[in-house]
């Protein structure tokens, strides 16, 4: 069974005490039980979220990881280290990362590597720049992205996989893609999954849609039928929105 996601990518935002604010604020909210929920704060405060969020069911998740086990690499944080801290669970891939930091489908193949072979699981992001969507080549792009990297992970790893479309496009923008939009590439993705591995893979893999989902768009988008949740990034950090996101992805 494919299971219905809602993730709060918190990006680079929140000081320790608005972390503890709006975790606290979550954790008062209803428990939709056929909705996974998850939320992604920053590093040095995913102790503290995994902590007060221990006898809850929202689970938390690493924006990050580096690629190497562990050794000189200054600033970074490696799998073993969220391991340790009661994190198991990061994205890999975000569009942030690939601009900002440029990482490519090399680095992010040995990112999803490490991670699932360090037990963690993963939320691998994706998804094409608006130059590609006005050339045409979104499915293309895509497609491309997934062949170089999670495509490559052995069939057994797949149950360790959420795959998370987010056209760079529609994130921060306020430009969502539409529901047609997000669901032609989910059903896309999810073709590319079954020709690679098989139906059980393709049929119970979780896709995710992000860029500008919130309160107003989210029950249009999630009532399409390749669509199982949402990263969401902005309205995550209203306690608020983030609930009524949840809540449009429950049919409870
Ligand atoms: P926004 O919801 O702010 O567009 O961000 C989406 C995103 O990047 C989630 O990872």
């Amino acid at each position: 069974m494919r299971k219905k996601i809602v993730a709060g990518n918190w990006k680079m935002n929140n000081d320790f005490d608005q972390t503890l604010s709006l975790v606290n604020e979550l954790k008062e909210c209803k428990n939709y039980k056929d909705v996974s929920v998850m939320i992604s704060p920053a590093y040095p405060f995913l102790k503290t979220s995994v902590d007060l969020l221990e006898n809850s069911s929202i689970e938390v998740v690493s924006q990050n990881m580096h690629q190497k086990k562990e050794g000189a690499y200054t600033g970074e944080v490696s799998p073993g280290m969220l391991k340790s801290i009661g994190v198991s669970r990061t994205l890999i891939g975000h569009s942030e990362r690939r601009a900002y930091f440029n990482e490519g489908d090399e680095v992010l193949l040995e990112k999803i590597e490490l991670a699932l072979s360090s037990g963690l699981s993963i939320i691998f992001c994706f998804g094409e720049e608006l130059s590609d969507r006005k050339s045409n080549k979104h499915f293309q792009v895509v497609k491309s992205q997934l062949d170089n990297t999670v495509l490559k992970i052995d069939k057994d790893s797949w149950g360790k996989i959420i795959l998370a479309y987010e056209p760079v496009w529609a994130i921060g923008t306020g430009e969502t893609a539409s529901p047609e939009q997000a669901q032609e590439m989910h059903e896309f993705v999810r073709n590319c999954v079954f020709e690679k591995y098989d139906n059980s893979i393709s049929e119970n893999i979780s896709i995710l849609y992000g860029g500008s989902v919130k309160p107003s768009n989210a029950d249009e988008i999630f009532s399409k039928k390749d669509v199982d949740g949402g990263l969401i990034g902005g309205a995550s950090l209203s306690a608020k929105d983030f609930n009524l996101i949840v809540e449009a992805n429950s049919s409870l």
